[in-house]
């Protein structure tokens, strides 16, 4: 039995939901804890391409079950319509558990998501988040502000539920109408929770004893973080983050398990960095390379289709996100997309640009942030090989390999599994872990590492 945390490393969409379903295999209960529906998670399997954005990844196995935890926020209109796209697929939700705790996206969140940017955005000097527009800040809001509706709500009685919210309704309508957002009545909001509760409620319950049960009994758990650690509402690049804990702390929070019962925390990093939406990006690079990022990666965003913006790995970003989460391994993926440049850079420190000195800390500063300029290390690349379709560790570029060393020594923990291409069987592992107890190779001397067997498959 083992319990692997799977998170975002840089500012999210780092490939998470192709390693979750990866490992998802050897797991029996794959949770979701933290987000909304501004997660979007593909998984390539045999041609086919799925796109999650509140189902956990692990539904595309038969026997596992899956749930979305306490700490997240749904939108049931997207909720059920993920889940009748992906029924319609062949694919069951009997094992589908929604946490009774976990607290609802209302329409008039995402309208109040949509106001406050367009409010940021025509006052000069201010600077709009370039949100997902789901609605996740205003629920987040909510939720710590007393105000949130729960899914559990949509199972008590007429008259409880209804009492609910004339209560919210009653402190919620001025709030709105200062951001001229339209304020349902109380029977309108009572017959969208109605509709609603019709079709979850069988999904509906109280995960913590059910997680209880399944630790009890031996399972392994396999957490599936959403968004990143650069976008985590307390160590992220404030103000410009999402709303919830996405580092690994918010996956106990988010869950309902206790931290001790952790074995394993994985941070997935891509081979350089992106990032959709406003905010700091010191590697980021708007030319040619960029480009090559972009396009070659096809990066565009899974929820919004927007570009992401598109740099160098960030060594001193990859750094803080060990500390910050406790990572005991990555798992870096989109190796490919870096074949055929001739050279691939890694930064290594920061420099201010004003006065020249050096960091290895990532700021918590923004404007800090705003003034470095990356110092870099720059590696050979593997023009004449492509890393795309390689299986064997042993067959991959020695450039590929040394950029791999690389970043193990700057990050002072092992690449656990290395990501080739977006199908499932583009997979290396190194070090699984669910067979391996790799708490203990945390500071480990990386270098000396052994090379354990690949395991390709299981
Ligand atoms: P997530 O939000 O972290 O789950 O990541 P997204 O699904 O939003 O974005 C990652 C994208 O990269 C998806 O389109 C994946 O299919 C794709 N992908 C994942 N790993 C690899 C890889 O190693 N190589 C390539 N070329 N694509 C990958
Ligand atoms: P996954 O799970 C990348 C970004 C948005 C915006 C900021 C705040 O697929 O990695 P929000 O709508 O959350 O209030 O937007 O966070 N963002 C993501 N960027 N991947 C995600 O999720 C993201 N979820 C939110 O672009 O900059
Ligand atoms: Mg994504």
């Amino acid at each position: 039995m083992s319990n692997v945390i799977v998170i975002g490393a840089q500012w999210g969409d780092e490939g998470k939901a192709k390693i979750v379903d990866w490992l998802a295999e050897a797991a029996h209960w794959v949770i979701r804890c933290q987000g909304g529906c501004n997660a979007g998670h593909t998984v390539k399997h045999h041609g086919e391409t799925f796109k999650f954005h509140l189902i956990p990844s692990g539904l595309l196995y038969e026997n596992k079950t899956c749930i979305i935890g306490s700490g997240t926020v749904i939108d049931p209109d997207v909720l059920r319509r993920e889940m009748t796209d992906i029924e319609s697929r062949g694919y069951s939700l009997q094992r589908l558990v929604i946490s009774n705790r976990a607290h609802l996206t209302l329409p008039y969140h995402k309208a109040m998501d949509l106001a406050y940017e367009s409010k940021l955005a025509e006052k000069a000097g201010c600077k709009t988040i370039g949100t997902t527009g789901r609605g996740i800040g205003p629920t987040y809001m909510d939720k710590v502000g007393r105000l949130g509706l729960r899914t559990g709500d949509l199972l008590e009685s007429d008259a409880v539920l209804r009492a609910r919210l004339e209560e919210i309704l009653t402190l919620k309508a001025p709030l709105l109408e200062a951001f001229e957002v339209d304020v349902p009545t109380v029977d309108a909001l009572f017959a969208w929770c109605q509709d609603h509760a019709a079709a979850l409620k069988p999904y509906i319950g109280d995960t913590v004893p059910l997680l209880d049960a399944a630790q009890q009994a031996g399972d392994s758990l396999l957490f599936e973080g959403a968004q990143g650690t650069l976008l985590d509402v307390d160590y992220g690049t404030y103000p410009f983050v999402t709303s919830s804990n996405a580092t690994a702390g918010g996956i106990c929070t988010g869950s309902g398990i206790g931290p001790t019962a952790m074995h394993h925390t994985v941070g997935v990093m891509k081979a350089y960095t992106t990032r959709v939406g406003e905010g700091p990006f010191p590697t980021e690079l708007t030319e040619a390379v960029g480009q090559h990022l972009q396009t070659i990666g096809q990066e565009f965003g899974t929820t919004t289709g927007r570009t992401r913006r598109c740099g160098w790995f960030d060594g001193v970003l990859g750094r803080y996100s060990v500390q910050v989460n406790g990572l005991t391994s990555i798992a870096l993926t989109k190796l490919d997309v870096l074949d055929g440049l001739d050279e691939i850079k890694l930064a290594v420190a920061y420099k201010n640009k004003a006065t020249g000195e050096v960091t290895t800390q990532f700021p918590a500063s923004l404007h800090q942030l705003q003034d470095v300029e990356p110092v870099y290390d720059t590696l050979p690349g593997w023009v004449g090989h492509k890393v795309e379709g390689i299986t064997e560790w042993q067959q991959l570029p020695p450039q590929a390999q040394a950029l791999i060393a690389r970043i193990e020594a700057l990050l002072g923990v092992p690449v656990s599994i290395l990501s080739v291409g977006p199908e499932r069987d583009q997979t290396m592992v190194r070090i699984d872990p669910f067979q391996s107890n790799t708490a203990s190779l945390k500071g480990s001397a990386v270098n000396s590492l052994p090379q354990p067997a690949l395991v390709t498959s299981r």
